[in-house]
């Protein structure tokens, strides 16, 4: 009896892993958006107990008056905490590849009565309707892993930036698409970015880096 339960138990905990290790090679293979019908998973309470949107912007050197990128900005998460920050005379750019996603940050940040600080752009990252050096912080949370072509997203988000702008790049484990350190540290590097520092666990990490071209 307790060998069938064992077996079982052994099975079912194979079967997971395997899952989730074909999940990940496929989602590095071929990079694709995170399906919008599983937009719940990133309001879910698990999630919070490790992402602090508040006190991560504050790390990021968000501020009053400032123009913002939220790039893949999902439900509009990380959007609200950096409305909040810029105040009445800053703009956060809330751009997002699916209509649901942004539907949904948009009536967030409705609710919170800071939909005046914020313009939604429903368009992907190779093409933002951002003007050149425009920009004083880009955030890119749990999104550049599933972006098919990381360098020319970055070339976008070096000419949208200011000289010397931040660029925030930050992962989580839990997220199939998940990319370590090392690896996102070295598509930065190669497509000009200055690395500024990193904070966090390899669990969910946050790296900032500046913008060298002019
Ligand atoms: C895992 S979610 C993270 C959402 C949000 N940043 C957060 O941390 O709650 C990734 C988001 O990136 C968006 N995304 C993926 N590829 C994109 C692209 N090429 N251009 C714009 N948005 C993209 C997805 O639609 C999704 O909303």
């Amino acid at each position: 009896m307790i060998r069938a339960i064992t077996n079982t138990l052994a099975l079912g905990l194979g079967a997971l892993v395997g899952n989730q290790m074909s999940l990940r090679i496929a989602c590095h293979r071929a990079p694709y958006p995170m399906p919008h019908q599983l937009a719940a998973l990133l309001e879910h309470p698990w999630r919070l107990k490790y992402r602090h949107p508040a006190e991560d912007v504050g790390l990021y050197g968000c501020g009053p008056g400032m123009n913002v990128l939220d790039l893949g900005c999902g439900t509009g998460f990380y959007t609200e905490a950096l409305a909040q920050r810029v105040g009445e005379e800053g703009v956060v750019h809330a751009v997002d590849l699916q209509r649901p996603l942004l539907s949904q940050a948009e009536a967030r940040l409705f609710a919170a009565g800071l939909s005046q600080r914020v313009r939604f752009h429903w368009c992907g990252a190779y093409q933002l309707p951002l003007a050149d050096a425009s920009i004083d912080l880009a955030v890119v949370i749990a999104t550049l892993p599933q972006i098919p072509n990381k360098q020319l997203a970055l070339a976008e988000l070096a000419r949208v930036l200011k000289r010397d702008g931040r660029l925030v790049v930050s992962e989580e484990m839990p997220d199939p698409a998940y990319t370590p350190p090392p690896v996102v540290r070295r598509w930065l590097q190669e497509a000009g970015f200055r690395f500024g520092g990193q904070s966090g666990a390899w669990f969910c990490y946050h790296q900032i880096y500046f913008n060298q071209r002019s």
